[in-house]
């Protein structure tokens, strides 16, 4: 216990040193802290690690790039918080707490929004959709510089199985902390249990929720599958991860090193989408291999029905939201289209 107490604060005084001494002696190099709350063998912390990289090769006489993994420096609320006030450069935050931030963000927290996994991909991609998005949080602080993918969210519990949404009834199920999120687990009939990230694998196992809903890497990655051991592709949400940047920091960087960070930024998600596909694979086998986790594959129908009433609910109380729904409908379309005029 005395040993644990030691490293806790051993690890401590790291952090609060890193995070508030902005210059070591003998080095005038200005830190950039980035913040996430994956672990070391996660896709993000590997797209952090390039942008690091090429942050340091091309800029690495003026800056340090610190990268805090594990909810070091804090759960996403706390560290978009911290980011809006410049304690911290960067962080990586889920879309569906930025909706509490700036509610044009609820868009992309909308269940059954995207068809498919290439239909997201091309909305997040698309600048004329997601630009104004990111750009939107400006006089909150802080701008969104990348989006990483964050795969499909599926629930998995802990007793028994979800293969239809009655099966949630009585269920208290962990949310992320998002009205719209709490909203979609009422509609699906189970309980809503919002908390943060780095709670659930003990309330997994202390049974405080029956279960959870994310994509397959907070199985092994966060080792909940060593408590829940359904896994079901009920495929609800596509809800990306998005890189914000203090304001501030931003504006203050010459048009030169604004370029260098651009590209940094980029690196970002294409190093992050690279891994994806290969570490959602992994993550499958080392599921059913080591963790004895079982793979469902529902009906999708019955739990669309149930939320889809959401999208008419959020267009009527955020009318600002129809033009970018029309057009993620759109890209759907064309792609549905393109598909068939092959
Ligand atoms: C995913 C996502 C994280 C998010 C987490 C959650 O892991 O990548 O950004 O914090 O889900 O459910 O809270």
């Amino acid at each position: 216990m005395r040993i644990m107490k030691k490293v806790f604060m051993g690890t401590m005084a790291i952090v609060m040193g890193a995070l508030f001494t902005s210059c070591n002696k003998g080095n005038e190099k200005e830190i950039i802290r980035v913040s996430h709350n994956q672990a070391a063998d996660h896709p993000t912390n590997i797209g952090l690690l390039a942008f690091e990289k090429y942050i340091e090769e091309n800029l690495g006489d003026k800056y340090d790039v610190q990268i805090f993994p594990n909810e070091l420096l804090g759960s996403q609320v706390n560290t978009v918080e911290l980011t809006q006030t410049g304690a911290i450069n960067f962080t990586v935050a889920s879309n569906a707490i930025l909706e509490s931030f700036e509610d044009v963000y609820q868009i992309f927290n909308l269940p059954y929004l995207f068809t498919s996994p290439e239909h997201y991909h091309a909305v997040m991609d698309d600048k004329e959709i997601v630009d104004p998005i990111f750009k939107s949080t400006k006089k909150s602080g802080f701008e969104a510089v990348a989006w990483l993918d964050a795969g499909t969210r599926n629930f998995y519990t802990v007793k028994k199985p979800v293969l239809t949404p009655d099966d949630l009834k009585g269920l208290k199920i962990r949310v992320q902390q998002s009205a719209s999120n709490i909203r979609m687990m009422q509609l699906f009939g189970g309980s809503a249990t919002p908390m943060g990230f780095g709670e659930v694998y003990t309330a997994l196992q202390q049974n405080v929720i029956d279960g959870a809903e994310n994509n397959e890497l907070a199985v092994t990655s966060n080792k909940h599958g060593e408590v829940a051991k359904y896994y079901s592709y009920n495929m609800h949400q596509m809800v990306p991860d998005i890189v914000i940047g203090n304001e501030r920091f931003l504006s203050n960087l010459s048009p030169e090193e604004r370029v260098i960070f651009d590209k940094g930024f980029q690196i970002i998600s294409r190093v992050q989408r690279d891994a994806w596909g290969e570490s959602v694979e992994k993550s499958i086998k080392q599921a059913k291999e080591e963790m004895n986790v079982q793979f469902f594959y529902p009906e999708v129908l019955p739990f669309q029905e149930r939320v889809l009433p959401l999208h008419q609910e959020v267009m009527t109380s955020n009318p600002k939201l129809v033009p970018i729904y029309e057009k993620i409908q759109e890209v759907g379309k064309s792609m549905i289209g393109g598909k068939e005029n092959e």
